[in-house]
């Protein structure tokens, strides 16, 4: 199945959904539409209960997403700057809010808002090729779609910091090493070992995979203690479900559960 948009491509199979910036010319830059069209997409999926997994990559072979479209952001007016933040923030929001696994298949430059697109999703796995940065600051701006707190919480204030204020691009390994990226693997097995992945994350219990992202997202907001009520909360909910019961079942009795999403 494939749902139809302007500059970005969604396609649908066995459960998993890829999400595939579509604008090879400018190495997949976002514009306004593109960005609206990834927040329209990331609501219309989480909605869709067939799809147990998503992946967002880049067209062509040398860009995930290499930033905002610079001839836009050119343009912009102070109250235009902070639309467009608000909006790409908005959007991305949606992305990370997703009640599935979201994973970024990093296939090349993911700079600016492409290195915040990967940050609001849940996982990241990049192609040795992958050169990951957010070079707002050579602009003379900064991260608007989220990154300067998404990317602290992920790798440390020290390291997001180098990364906001030098604007350097790193290599696959680097972004490996500080945790900026789950894991790397060769370009061209990027696309194989993303679905891999995604299929293995699309077979776990629905219910339960919603309740841990939102116990993780949602706890992130909060103090630790805060976080605990929500993730008992959690828990509780993971407690009703007829899964739970198929889990554990199928556990004693020495079987494969199968999943009902109840
Ligand atoms: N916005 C608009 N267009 C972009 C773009 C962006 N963020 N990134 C690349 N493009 C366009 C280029 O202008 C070029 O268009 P052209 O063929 O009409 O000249 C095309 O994509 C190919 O890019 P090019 O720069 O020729 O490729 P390269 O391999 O020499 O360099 C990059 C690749 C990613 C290093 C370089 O394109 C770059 O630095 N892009 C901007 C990155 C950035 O600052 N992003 C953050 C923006 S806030």
């Amino acid at each position: 199945m494939s749902l139809e948009y302007q500059n970005i491509k969604v396609e649908i199979s066995e459960g998993i959904a890829t999400l595939t910036v579509n604008r090879p010319e400018v190495l997949n830059a976002l514009d306004e539409t593109t960005t609206r069209e990834i927040g329209a997409a990331a609501l219309v999926l989480d909605a869709d209960t067939d799809v147990r997994a998503v992946i967002v990559t880049g067209a062509g072979d040398k860009a995930f997403v290499a930033g905002a479209d610079i001839n836009t952001l050119s343009r912009l007016g102070p109250e235009e700057g902070r639309q467009a933040s608000i909006l790409g923030q908005r959007s991305f929001d949606r992305i990370e809010g997703m009640s599935k696994p979201v994973i970024a298949a990093i296939n090349g430059y993911a700079l600016g808002g492409g290195c915040e697109l990967a940050l609001a999703c849940h996982l990241r796995i990049a192609s040795e090729q992958a050169k990951i940065g957010l070079p707002e600051i050579n602009l003379s701006i900064i991260p608007g779609h989220g990154g300067t707190q998404r990317l602290a919480r992920l790798v440390g204030k020290g390291r997001a910091l180098e990364m906001i204020c030098g604007g350097q691009q790193l290599d696959a390994a680097q972004a490996e090493r500080i945790g900026l990226v789950n894991r790397v693997v060769p370009h061209g097995d990027l696309a194989a070992a993303a679905r891999e992945w995604a299929a293995r994350l699309a077979s776990k219990p629905p219910l339960a995979m919603r309740y841990a992202l939102a116990a993780v997202n949602e706890g992130l907001e909060a103090t630790m203690k805060q976080g605990q009520v929500i993730e008992a909360g959690y828990f509780g909910l993971c407690c009703a479900t007829e899964d739970k019961f198929e889990g554990m079942n199928a556990f004693l009795e020495k079987r494969k559960p199968t999943w009902k999403g109840r």
